[in-house]
């Protein structure tokens, strides 16, 4: 099942997502629906409610993962699980590290979830070069491997930037002003 908005804001709560996730959740959201909508615009077969569902409980598993120390990915991929969301639970096991995808194959909704995520620092849109900054500042230092860890993974990240804006009329750095007119609430679907 693809969730609706009110049940992912409804899931939200019973897996206390703590509120700065949630602004965090809701806004990678807001530049999901402005890619998913532009790739439709083009043409291409992908789904807008996917992809915003997978948005909004990419970080499900967040709050568990606080005392358990387990990734939060996984975790949540099994929270998907757990609620018959098997349409969405790749989408959020995949969304730090995408496995399974084709540059050169077809549009995928974990493509933008994870896209959009990385676009997001907090509840701020930022280039992608920012917020790897803050990840290398934040989990990077001192730990050897992890900081070229996370520089492999941008790369990624800016092959997947390439291949989302190929059939969009505008660039990465419209993102900002175009989902600042984005309404995510419970109740649009
Ligand atoms: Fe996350």
């Amino acid at each position: 099942m693809i969730p609706s908005i009110e049940t992912c804001f409804r899931l939200m709560d019973k897996y206390e997502m703590l509120k700065n996730i949630r602004a965090h959740s809701v806004m990678v959201a807001k530049v999901a629906r402005v890619i998913v909508k532009g790739l439709k615009d083009a043409g291409l077969d992908i789904s807008d409610k996917k992809t915003i569902a997978g948005s909004l409980l990419h970080d499900i598993g967040k709050t568990s993962s606080l005392n358990s120390g387990e990734d939060h990915a996984e975790i949540g991929r099994q929270i998907c699980l757990q609620n018959n969301l098997e349409e969405i639970a790749d989408m959020v096991g995949e969304h730090i590290r995408l496995k399974n995808y084709s540059l050169n194959g077809r549009y995928s909704e974990k493509e933008i979830v994870f896209y959009a995520d990385k676009r997001v620092n907090h509840d701020k849109i930022v280039s992608l070069e920012e917020r790897l900054a803050y990840l290398i500042e934040r989990y990077g230092r001192n730990q050897e491997g992890l900081e070229d860890a996370i520089r492999m993974n941008f790369d990624l990240c800016k092959e997947v930037e390439k291949k989302l804006f190929t059939p969009l009329d505008f660039g990465p750095e419209s993102l900002a002003p175009l989902a600042a007119n984005e309404d995510i609430e419970p109740g649009v679907y």
